[in-house]
């Protein structure tokens, strides 16, 4: 069997051997018997190197004009358009989600580039009328300094992306993180950083656990920005570390987004997008439909339908094109779903319609594989109905009224993504206004974020942030205030106002 490959991290433009001398192996979780490389186990010493050489590229990077860092997010994202196959077919590899939906992680990471790109030439602040005669007045943006990024494993491409796109586009310089089950992706995205000529130090990688690097780059003085995607418990502990240091930090954390399903609605269009929604990625994205809100006069239909055709998907190693549902991307995280199951099974007691089991033979032994499961007669107060599960778990639960529905969507402590089906512009319209959310999707499902606008969300979802779109600027910029005085002569503000004329 040839040799793993060994990865290494990537700090000042250069691939470093972790202080630590020591690695830990990643797998495809389809099929265990594939190695994908050996990744640094690397600790807090191998931060401190990383923040030293963002410091210093820092100085250099914050005086590129915009425009030239935007220039150089194009190329970066030419680089990724012609590496795409490659880097999904990788990604499957490392954590399993279909190739369809690799080459759309990758095709994420590809818009947040070319939109990224252009931002360079905005960037906007504002020039403000100031109280006195002969004085400018403006508000300008200005870089922060070393940002330090911590990434999930489910969108190894676009997340990263969304954080050090804008980051670097306003002139700073970062430490990613990776996720210790999806750092190979990362990894190629550093690779064409390197083939992009951005200059050494302006984004540098540290592979190893949340406990040794997350830990460290939290702890570090120098870093002035922690952008993290993860579970509420994880974020929770470095929102309390970042209060105490004043450092800021923008969190997106989990999600138990649910689909309303009207009795007006076109209920084929809305199965299709609950299958979507529930058991894309394998369930494993923080926008994945985990709860289907029906009405009672259409919850058999919709149930029959959507069970058979949750029976039909292929399910199976995301490189073979007509497989529609990948392995969980762990033992552990199937584990958990199952244990879920179990939840809902025995404490529960809702109705399991279909799936609820491991798959463990024959091909399906070499990997992590689940069946799509959907449970019926939910209760809203349920555990599966209100913890996230990140899984291929749907819980369907039946009401009689929209302010019924959207009273069970708003029942639980996240608030990231939503949706209703509905041919009634009214009822979408109460939807919109009445959902709590950051994301309201009408007759679409509940994943499918686009990267022009705001994502993110409210209650424990996160902690008021957002990334992409504009907003995600205000992240990565402080805002300085700036006043011209060209009268040649002292003016008091709130003062001199009878000077005037
Ligand atoms: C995530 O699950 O953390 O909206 C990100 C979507 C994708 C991004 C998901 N564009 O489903």
């Amino acid at each position: 069997m040839a040799k793993a490959k060994r990865y290494l991290n990537f700090i000042g433009g250069k691939w470093v051997e972790p202080s630590t001398g020591k690695y830990a192996e990643n797998r495809n979780p389809a099929d265990t018997g594939d190695l994908i490389g050996e990744f640094p186990a690397s600790a807090a010493g191998d931060v401190a190197q990383a923040v030293k050489s963002a410091e210093q590229a820092f100085a250099r990077w914050r005086l590129v004009p915009a425009p030239r860092r935007g220039e150089l997010l194009l190329k970066v994202g030419d680089i990724l358009v012609r590496r795409k196959e490659e880097i999904a077919q990788l990604m499957t590899r490392e954590m399993g989600k279909i190739i369809k939906e690799t080459r759309g992680d990758v095709q994420e990471g590809i818009d947040t580039a070319y939109y990224t790109s252009g931002e360079g030439r905005r960037l906007f602040g504002q020039t403000l009328p100031a109280e006195l005669p002969n004085k400018f007045a403006m508000s300008i943006r200005q870089p922060v300094g070393v940002c330090g990024m911590i990434t999930p494993w489910n969108f190894p491409m676009a997340i990263p992306t969304w954080k050090l796109f804008p980051a670097i586009l306003c002139g700073n310089t970062c430490v990613i993180k990776p996720a210790t089950l999806t750092p190979a992706s990362v990894a190629l995205l550093m690779e064409v950083f390197e083939e992009a000529s951005i200059p050494a130090g302006v984004v540098n990688m540290v592979c190893g656990s949340g406990s040794a690097v997350g830990n460290a780059l939290v702890n570090h003085p120098a870093i002035n920005r922690i952008s993290f995607t993860g579970s509420v418990e994880v974020g929770r502990k470095l929102a309390e570390r970042c209060g105490a240091n004043m450092k800021r930090l923008s969190l997106e954390l989990g999600g138990k987004n649910a689909q309303i399903v009207m009795e007006d609605a076109d209920l084929e269009l809305a199965v299709e997008g609950a299958l979507w929604g529930a058991f894309g990625t394998t369930g494993q994205r923080c926008t994945a439909t985990s709860r289907l809100i029906v009405h009672q006069q259409v919850h058999d239909e919709v149930l029959a339908m959507l069970a058979e055709r949750a029976n039909k998907l292929k399910i199976g190693n995301g490189l073979d094109e007509s497989v529609e549902m990948g392995p969980a991307v762990s033992e552990e995280q199937r584990q958990t779903v199952l244990e879920y199951i179990r939840i809902g099974k025995d404490e529960d007691k809702a109705k399991l319609v279909c799936g609820g089991k491991a798959l463990t033979e024959g091909e399906y032994a070499k990997g992590y594989f689940l069946q799509p499961t959907i449970f019926d007669q939910v209760k809203p107060g349920m555990r599966i109905a209100q913890e996230e599960i990140f899984g291929p778990v749907l819980s369907v639960i039946t009401i009689k009224s929209l302010e019924e529905a959207i009273q069970v969507l708003n029942d639980t402590e996240f608030g990231l993504s939503s949706s209703i089906y509905t041919r009634d512009v009214n009822r979408a319209f109460q939807a919109i206004r009445d959902i709590e959310a950051g994301i309201t999707y009408i007759n679409g499902p509940t994943i499918g974020a686009e990267v022009q606008l705001p994502f993110g969300g409210v209650k424990n979802t996160g902690n008021g942030h957002r990334e992409a779109g504009t907003v995600v600027y205000d992240f990565y910029t402080e805002w300085k205030s700036v006043y011209v005085d060209y009268s040649g002569r002292l003016q008091k503000a709130q003062i001199d106002t009878e000077s005037v004329g």
